[in-house]
């Protein structure tokens, strides 16, 4: 059990304002943020993070969407992170979230979902170097 996971704040809820509500939920939830930036995916940066989905009929739109905008990509540390943080944030779809999960709150369709979180403690390690440096990670 590892106890990092990454997430990133996508551009749908970065455009309506939402980034400073999802902070707070995920501080409030016991997490501690390692790295955090702001930045804009170009659509061969999104393809290379999303390449595990590539032969996904969804996957154009994906790295269309991914790259409309700015996010917010975050190292985030707790016991149990990968498994806590899939919990906080609900179900991909938001029709089938939990009640107060952050993609209930935020999110408004499958594609457009608000956030993202690494699927396993392997994935969180790829996914947080892939935007983090050693050296910007604390
Ligand atoms: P995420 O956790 O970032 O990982 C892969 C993403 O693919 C997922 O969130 C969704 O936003 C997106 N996705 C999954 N299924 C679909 C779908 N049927 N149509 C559009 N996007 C999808």
């Amino acid at each position: 059990m590892s106890n990092i996971t990454f997430t990133m704040i996508k551009p749908d809820a970065v455009k309506a304002g939402h980034i400073g509500a999802i902070l707070a939920q995920i501080n409030e939830a016991g997490f501690r943020i390692k790295a955090m930036k702001m930045t804009k995916l170009s659509m061969e940066t999104a393809g290379r993070f999303y390449e595990v989905h590539k032969e996904r009929p969804f996957y154009g739109e994906l790295c269309e969407f991914m790259s409309s905008g700015h996010i917010v990509a975050a190292i985030l540390e707790k016991n149990n992170a990968v498994a806590d943080f899939r919990t906080l944030i609900g179900a991909t779809n938001p029709a089938q979230a939990e009640e107060g999960t952050i993609r209930k709150r935020f999110a408004t369709s499958v594609g457009e979902n608000a956030v993202h979180g690494s699927d396993s403690d392997e994935n969180a390690l790829i996914e947080g170097s892939f935007f983090f440096a050693g050296t910007e990670q604390f």
